[in-house]
């Protein structure tokens, strides 16, 4: 079989998960790729024949050992259609636990046919230049492997019959474990650095940012994603909650040897 057309299905608020689904993509040497991202809750809808492209990358950022919740609820409304996947995991060089096996499940629930799976690395959300963690990745190792595996995909497709019903095997466990968060914890704003300029508040993947007065974020939103700290020009928004400073310093101090990606065809 060859594929022609590929979808990239995706949720990335601080892009690094963006940028591996690219690479793989790259790699698959398609003709046509469209992007259904559910970064922001403005996606355009799925059309209601469902899925339709060749083959689709499915990429989610790993949010303490699993998927985001608000990453789920949106792809849920996605219908595979039977299609061939592959499912893609980042996570900030500490550990994907079963962020894996259940993006294979949904995946399969809601229609897909996962036929490979990868865990890449990403600069971690809570990294600093102070503690850094997972630093600039992905690097140009990281993105060689990406494309690397796109590669084989293709290869796999045109030389194996993609009818086959076995399970994908991934790491991870069934039941999940239970998803621990911090709630009540906002990033702050530095008054005297913000320029008022708004950047802020449309990359903010639950519209927890005020759009009057962007100083202002809804507790009870913010998912702690990092994309408006990342997207602020004047370094004035900073999750620098002391519980957050905790986790970075533990992350520094715990996860800073580089971990390489694992691919599973
Ligand atoms: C709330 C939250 C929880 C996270 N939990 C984990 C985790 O369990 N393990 C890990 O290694 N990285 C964890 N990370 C780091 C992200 O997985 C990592 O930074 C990823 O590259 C972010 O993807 P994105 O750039 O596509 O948003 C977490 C980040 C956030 C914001």
């Amino acid at each position: 079989m060859i594929i022609d057309s590929t979808g990239l299905i995706l949720f990335s608020p601080t892009q690094t998960t963006k940028k591996i689904i690219e690479g793989i993509a790259q790699g698959l040497q398609v003709t046509t790729k469209q992007y259904f991202d559910l970064t922001l809750p403005d996606t355009i809808a799925h059309p209601s024949q469902g899925f339709t492209q060749d083959l689709a990358i499915i990429g989610a950022p790993v949010y303490a050992g699993r998927l985001p919740s608000v990453m789920l609820s949106r792809f849920k409304q996605i219908k595979g259609n039977g299609r061939p996947a592959v499912i893609v995991v980042v996570y900030g060089n500490r550990a994907y636990e079963d962020a894996l096996i259940e993006l294979r499940n949904v995946a399969i629930e809601i229609g897909f046919k996962p036929i490979a799976a990868g865990a890449f690395i990403g600069e971690h959300s809570y990294s600093t230049s102070d503690l850094p963690i997972a630093k600039s990745r992905p690097d140009a190792d990281d993105m060689a492997t990406a494309h690397k595996f796109g590669k084989e995909i293709r290869k796999k497709f045109m030389t194996e019959i993609s009818n086959t019903n076995e399970l994908l095997q991934v790491p991870g466990n069934f039941p999940y474990k239970e998803i621990q968060m911090l709630s009540g914890v906002v990033p702050s704003v530095n008054e005297a650095l913000c320029l008022r300029c708004r950047k802020c508040v449309p990359v903010c993947p639950t519209v927890a940012i005020d759009k009057e007065n962007p100083m202002n974020t809804a507790k009870d939103l913010c998912i702690r994603c990092c994309a408006c700290v990342k997207a602020c020009p004047s370094y004035a928004k900073l999750l620098d909650d002391p519980r957050i400073k905790q986790a970075a310093e533990w992350l520094y101090a715990n996860f800073s040897v580089r971990k390489e990606p694992e691919i599973y065809l």
